[in-house]
């Protein structure tokens, strides 16, 4: 029989997905270039050339086994200890190829991460407005994913309703910065109060809480903008990683788990991320593709369009009278809806070939989501039809 969980999980679809589809079939009436698509966050700009090039040379000169081969089971050596080193640098960390686990993408990342220090029954804390699949990937763990309500004045966290929710359950809390889909970027003042809460908890319930830390988007940071290293302020750190988005690489599911060197049981966590692999079937990520990543790791794709398109949306909406944090990073910008219901006001939105994501489905009702990562010659375009949307309709 076919499994009623997954089954009713069909009639669910996400409202992203539901709205990019619903963007293509709008684009074969009009042609794609007239509609003004800010649903899906798939990256607009190209793979760094050296990429292309790295491919090129090792499918050139290595043998094939190597390349196409099964990985090992923790990962290769030789591209787990680069990465290593390459956040050591960057970050001032101590960690050894031991404390890496490559994986499929931030989303095998968090799955081995959330299984690896939670079991069925567990809490794991998170803070609205949030990325809608960690309703997935934590609850059909066994886990239970509860949601902090946001900070609205500037979606950095919510210390006092956080410190109400954290309790003798909670055995993971899962942040996201810089945040899909508000762009904020946690601030050190944040990051050392959120770790010291921590410590202290973890002490009065005497048992240990992770903190995993999902980071696709740690390279999309704007000019003038801190983003301080989340795992240099608490030991109990799992950082989960993706080259998605900072490569342009999302079709290649190429990440990793970094553990904390100095966090409980981090030599066997990545053996332990091993063992989870074999129950999940997220093993093995592609061996090429490790191998290729590995030479490009102080690369990233050129993602400055990025920045110029956040500078124009926040610059119209702002003048159009939005209320909107300004991102720090990511290619996402979260303004306050016109009006209460933010589906009502992303439908009529629909009108004028806008694509807009109501925020229901984050856990903040009453904003919503545009993903900039789009050509700016057609940011510029939809700036009239924003324009003529709000005109016409507040
Ligand atoms: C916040 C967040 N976490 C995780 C993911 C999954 O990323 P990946 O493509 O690396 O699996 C995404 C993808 O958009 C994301 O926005």
């Amino acid at each position: 029989m076919i499994n009623e969980q997954y089954k009713k999980m069909l009639e669910g679809k996400s409202v992203i997905r539901k709205l990019s589809e619903a963007a293509t079939a709008r684009g074969k009436e009009i042609g794609y270039e007239n509609v003004f698509d800010y649903s899906l966050g798939n990256p607009s700009v190209p793979v760094p050339e050296k990429f292309t090039e790295v491919m090129i040379e090792l499918l050139k000169t290595k043998n094939s086994m190597e390349l196409h081969g099964y990985s090992p089971s923790l990962g290769i050596a030789s591209v787990k200890d680069k990465i290593a080193r390459s956040l050591n640098k960057r970050f001032g960390m101590n960690y050894t190829g031991n404390h890496i686990f490559p994986t499929t993408g931030a989303a095998g990342a968090l799955a081995h991460a959330i299984r690896c220090v939670t079991k069925p029954g567990d809490e794991v804390l998170t803070f609205a407005p949030y990325f809608p699949e960690y309703n997935f990937y934590v609850n059909m763990t066994g886990a239970k994913l509860k949601v902090v309500p946001a900070d609205t004045r500037n979606f950095q966290i919510n210390f006092k309703h956080f410190e109400e929710m954290l309790d003798e359950k909670t055995a993971a809390v899962l942040i996201n910065t810089p945040n899909n889909p508000s762009g904020a970027v946690y601030n050190r003042e944040t990051l050392q109060k959120l770790a010291e809460l921590l410590l202290r908890k973890q002490e009065e319930f005497g048992h240990d809480i992770f903190l995993i830390s999902d980071e696709p988007y740690r390279e999309i940071i704007f000019e003038g903008v801190d983003a301080p290293y989340v795992s240099e302020f608490y030991d109990n750190t799992l950082s989960c990683y993706s080259y998605s988005k900072s490569l342009s690489l999302p079709g290649e599911r190429i990440g990793y788990v970094a553990v904390n060197p100095k966090c409980r049981d981090a030599q066997l966590i990545s053996a332990i991320c091993g063992q989870i692999s074999r129950g999940i079937g997220h093993n093995c990520p592609s061996s090429i593709i490790q191998l290729a990543v590995s030479q490009v790791l102080d690369e990233t794709s050129n993602m400055s369009v990025y920045e110029v398109n956040r500078n124009l949306l926040y610059q119209e909406l702002t003048s159009l009278g939005f209320t909107c944090i300004k991102p720090g990073g990511t290619f996402y910008i979260f303004p306050r809806a016109l009006e209460e219901n933010a589906e009502i006001f992303c439908q009529k939105a629909l009108k004028y070939d806008l694509i807009l994501v109501p925020s229901d489905s984050f856990g903040v009702p009453g904003y919503f989501r545009m993903a900039y990562c789009i050509d700016t010659e057609k940011v510029e375009r939809s700036l009239y039809a924003l324009r003529k949307f709000v005109k016409e309709n507040y």
